[in-house]
């Protein structure tokens, strides 16, 4: 029955603790972490809605008030701005407030991204969904995501992001077997293995945090096991779907994604990422960028 029904609502998994950022993710979560002036989880929130998904669910955990604070409005600054006649500023304060209908649902227990997405069980109902992982961003110039539910659309069942990686890097990430179809970029996927140990990986093809599910998963998830690091992984549930057709929630694609994805998971990729981001900005890159050129030339030079 949910075969036809389009997708409308977005599941953001955000519970994690961000260990690797510590100490500045010890009371502000690794979510909020600035991308030059936005906190990475906004250019997520901004994605879903691009692709017309502006029902989103916020999956949260202790210390994650701001996240809130952040989609919420703040009249004592917009107040004091206005005073200011700063209508800019006003506009960006605004903007974060008014992008999406945001909801919030705390998960609880550190069980996994399976039993943080099982959470979104009851906003999402009988509903297709998308889900996407925070430490992901994808270049708003790739429509990923529009690719993702087109391909929902015409084969039913779930999809994956797909990236093709180096060898080595393979065993940080979900890992897919797959088989062509006659779409270049969409293929089938017929086995997944989370975070495969080296020399048992299926391919060099691993999920990037964007999936849209069947709401078939949630059965799935209820009875999939704790998986590797002991925890409830969709990466599993997901796998249970490959093996289904379309009348039981499966089968699962993948879209094969070529376009620019940065990471902000760990400090040198959230480092790149703010500097490409920045590069980006043509307010900042015509300083940024011969301020950047001098810095490596005169820090190359220093260290011979
Ligand atoms: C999660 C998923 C993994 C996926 C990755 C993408 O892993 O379990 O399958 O490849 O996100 O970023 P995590 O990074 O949460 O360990």
């Amino acid at each position: 029955m949910a075969d036809h029904v389009p997708v409308t609502k977005a599941v953001v998994p955000a519970a994690g603790l961000g260990t690797r950022f510590l100490p500045a993710t010890k009371a502000t979560p690794k979510e909020m972490l600035p991308i030059v002036d936005k906190p990475a989880i906004q250019y997520v929130v901004e994605e879903a809605v691009s692709a017309g998904l502006d029902d989103i669910l916020l999956i949260t955990g202790r210390g994650k008030r701001p996240i809130e604070d952040h989609f919420d409005r703040a009249y004592e600054l917009e107040e004091a701005l206005r005073a200011k006649e700063d209508p800019e500023r006003l506009h960006s304060v605004r903007e974060s407030a008014e992008l999406a209908d945001v909801h919030y649902v705390r998960q609880g227990e550190p069980k996994g991204l399976g039993h943080a997405v099982h959470c979104a069980r009851r906003h999402v109902g009988d509903e297709p969904f998308a889900v996407l992982l925070g430490d992901d961003l994808i270049d708003e110039r790739d429509a990923l995501l529009q690719r993702m539910l087109e391909v929902r659309e015409t084969y039913g069942g779930s999809v994956v992001a797909l990236m093709e990686v180096e060898p080595e890097q393979v065993s940080l990430y979900g890992c897919a077997a797959i088989e062509p179809t006659d779409e270049d970029d969409v293929v089938r996927v017929t086995d997944l293995v989370e975070k495969p140990v080296p020399g048992e990986a299926p391919s060099r093809w691993i999920i990037i945090g964007r999936y849209v599910c069947d709401p078939a998963v949630f059965d799935v998830l209820e009875k999939t096991p704790p998986g590797r690091g002991g925890e409830i992984q969709l990466t599993d549930a997901l796998l249970t779907l490959a093996k289904r057709d379309r009348s039981e929630g499966g089968p699962v694609h993948g879209v094969l994604f070529r376009g620019r994805r940065y990471d902000t998971g760990n400090k040198l990729d959230y480092l790149r990422t703010v500097v490409q981001f920045a590069a980006d900005r043509p307010e900042l890159a015509d300083e940024f960028l011969p301020w950047l050129r001098e810095f490596v030339a005169k820090h190359d030079e220093a260290g011979r």
